[in-house]
């Protein structure tokens, strides 16, 4: 795992979309995983960016979003389709024919979920993989105990979840109880993982992913077993790493492996 401390939400930002566009621009036609949430949208706001001052191409990227909530229609304000199409996908150059997100509203959900995984591996697999964190080291939508070879599937959510959630909704009938979520074993399948957390809630959990035991209870840190995977975080994020000086230090000599390696 190479860990990335970055001074600030804005420099973990603009360094995760740095590696997206970079990702991109190797490959117009990449397939790239997708998260929700408060983190990402810096990323969101900096690719958007890109797009209008640059030029970044979308025109042939694939998408695959991690979760749904189940029984959300694509409508809905709080459904993910409708976080997406907010935040990223109608400020770029998208075909929405190539956006996957997983479905609120199938008539039979485990078709769906191997549907979702079949079509993954149709597109040549996922080149790049967003993800955040949970305060409980959830990685998409798999809480604790979640298995780590797990496949789409639906997810009964934690408790605190669906607390949490409670505020966006008027009748207590609506709160989402379910999500379909990509499960740990289809993410370790993306050729690389990025992973962007960002502020103090989150220090203890990127402390216990990084540098504590490989456990379901803390799905992230199945990402240890993964070849791949660049962690951004900002300081506060990091403050509880026992190993930061030896990060920064990487990040600091990284010119001299590139000369050695002649990378
Ligand atoms: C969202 C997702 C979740 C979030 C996590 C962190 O698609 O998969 O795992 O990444 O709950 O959410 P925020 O960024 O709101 O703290």
């Amino acid at each position: 795992m190479e860990v990335v401390i970055t001074p600030d939400y804005e420099e973990m930002s603009k360094f995760a979309a740095g590696m997206i566009a970079r990702q991109v621009k190797d490959k117009p036609g990449a397939v790239l995983g997708l998260a929700t949430g408060s983190t990402p949208l810096g990323v969101y706001r900096e690719l958007i960016r890109m797009h209008g001052e640059e030029g970044l191409d979308f025109s042939k990227l694939i998408t695959f979003n991690l979760d749904e909530y189940l029984g959300l229609p694509p409508a809905h304000p709080q459904s993910y389709h409708y976080f997406m199409w907010e935040n990223l996908f109608k400020h770029v150059n998208i075909d929405p024919g190539n956006v996957y997100i997983p479905g609120g509203i199938t008539a039979d959900v485990e078709e769906f979920c191997r549907w979702y995984e079949a079509e993954i591996n149709k597109a040549g697999g996922i080149d790049l993989q967003l993800l955040g964190i949970g305060g409980d080291g959830h990685i998409a939508f798999n809480e604790p105990g979640s298995s780590l070879g797990s496949r789409t599937r639906v997810k009964t959510l934690v408790l605190q979840t669906i607390k949490d959630n409670s505020r966006f909704f008027e009748r207590e009938e609506d709160i989402p109880r379910f999500a379909v979520t990509m499960g740990v074993g289809t993410i370790l399948e993306a050729k690389k993982i990025l992973l962007i957390a960002g502020g103090e809630k989150k220090a203890l959990v990127c402390a216990d992913f990084i540098e504590g035991p490989v456990t379901s209870q803390v799905t992230a840190s199945a990402l240890q077993l993964h070849r791949q995977v660049t962690v951004v975080l900002d300081e506060a994020a990091a403050s509880r790493l026992k190993r930061k000086e030896y990060y920064n230090w990487i990040r600091d000599n990284k010119h001299l492996v590139r000369k050695y390696l002649g990378s």
